[in-house]
């Protein structure tokens, strides 16, 4: 798997309002991945839309972009190997009852309506969404050691 791959991790609301955000960056830096791209946004309706398209219809869509559009989000791109699948092992389970103590959601949750953050589910997608939330690039650097960053 190329060192390359990249994923869209998002803080969403309710991380924010919580003050989780740095304990949510510090997992992924010092879990060895690179950052390469970071933002806040406050996120129209229509932009949650199109970044959760394949759900509408579900009987929690509503629900899920009221959550979404109410507050700032943290948009993040993190990169590394094989950092989709490690990425959502980190995130831990979509529903925190689920989810594994020791993972973000398994410490920072109980509820799917407030799961306090959002991680691509499979590499074409994190190229789907990247692209969406940061249509104006990420930032490209080198980091001066690399044989421990993963
Ligand atoms: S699926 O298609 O059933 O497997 O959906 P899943 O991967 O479990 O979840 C997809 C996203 O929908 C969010 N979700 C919900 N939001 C609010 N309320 C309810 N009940 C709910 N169920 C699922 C879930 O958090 C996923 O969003 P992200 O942003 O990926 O976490």
């Amino acid at each position: 798997m190329s060192v390359k791959e990249q994923t869209y991790i998002m803080v969403k609301p309710d991380g924010v309002m919580r003050s989780i955000v740095g304990e949510i960056i510090k997992r992924f830096e010092t879990k060895g991945y690179k950052l390469v791209a970071l933002k806040m946004a406050v996120p129209s309706r229509e932009h949650l839309e199109k970044h959760y398209e394949d759900l509408n219809g579900r009987p929690f869509f509503a629900g899920l972009i009221n959550y979404m559009a109410s507050g700032p989000v943290v948009c993040m791109v993190w990169e590394g190997r094989n950092v989709v699948l490690e990425g959502r092992k980190m995130l831990g389970a979509t529903k925190p009852s689920e989810s594994a103590l020791g993972t973000i959601r398994g410490d920072f949750c109980i509820d799917v309506g407030r799961n306090v953050c959002h991680g691509s589910d499979a590499v074409e997608s994190a190229q789907k969404e990247i692209a969406l939330w940061f249509p104006e690039g990420l930032c490209e650097y080198e980091k001066p050691t690399v044989s421990w960053v993963y």
